[in-house]
């Protein structure tokens, strides 16, 4: 199974299946390539701000990928015209063999779009469990139920905000990953501007004195084999 790092939160995980985490690309500055050249089968997008929903609905509508979203941005989709496939909190959908699960995230989902913001319902984190199980947590603050996600799901690979001012910082981030438990941790959601800037070498050596999860710091555009 591939990851690739495409800036921020977005993600491309080639396994069974193509899928398409936060495809932020258009206006990101880290984005190895551009929206048009990514192909994909599915599409996860975590919530509406414009950093995650991103190009969500041009990708979808070039390789006809349905978009998994909490139910609000699942009707957004639909209304721009591409499959959406609406879920909850604590709800599953299984598609190609693959299961989601959409898990709880502390942040806020407007959707910006046309400028201004309108409500794109609960932001979300999600676990995908496809060869390995995944754990991308989304936007969020630090949350004492990532224990239980850790212990419900044993997520294998987590991704995990360390940016601070938006997300959790990489002091919360590493004790979150001390809670979660996965063999993989991968630091995402920072560096891409400046108010987002930190080093995540600082965040790999907190980890490390903390669990045994090893910190895979990705490199935009360059798959990593796991
Ligand atoms: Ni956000
Ligand atoms: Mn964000």
């Amino acid at each position: 199974m591939k990851i690739t790092w495409l800036g921020h939160a977005a993600f491309l995980i080639e396994g069974e299946s193509r899928i398409l985490i936060d495809p932020f690309i258009s206006g990101n500055p880290m984005a190895p390539c551009k929206a048009e050249e990514i192909e994909c089968d599915i599409i996860c997008v975590t919530h509406g701000h414009g950093d995650h929903l991103g190009d969500a609905i041009p990708i979808a509508k070039k390789n006809s990928a349905p978009i998994i979203a909490i139910h609000e941005i699942a009707r957004y989709a639909v209304k721009h015209g591409v499959e959406g496939i609406g879920a909850n909190l604590g709800g599953s959908v299984e598609l190609k063999g693959i299961r989601f699960t959409m898990v709880q995230a502390w942040h806020s989902s407007g959707i910006d779009a046309s400028g201004f913001g309108f409500s794109g319902g609960d932001p979300a984190g999600f676990i995908i469990s496809t060869q390995k199980v995944l754990y991308h947590a989304g936007d969020t603050c630090i949350f004492s139920d990532m224990k239980l996600i850790g212990e419900l799901y044993k997520p294998q690979i987590s991704f995990l905000p360390i940016g601070d001012r938006f997300t959790m910082n990489p002091e919360h981030a590493a004790k979150a990953a001390s809670w979660i438990k996965s063999d993989i941790v991968i630091p995402m959601h920072y560096n891409t501007f400046p108010p987002v800037a930190q080093n995540p070498s600082e965040f790999k050596s907190l980890v490390e004195s903390l669990c045994d999860s090893e910190v895979v710091i990705c490199e935009v555009g360059k798959a990593v084999e796991v």
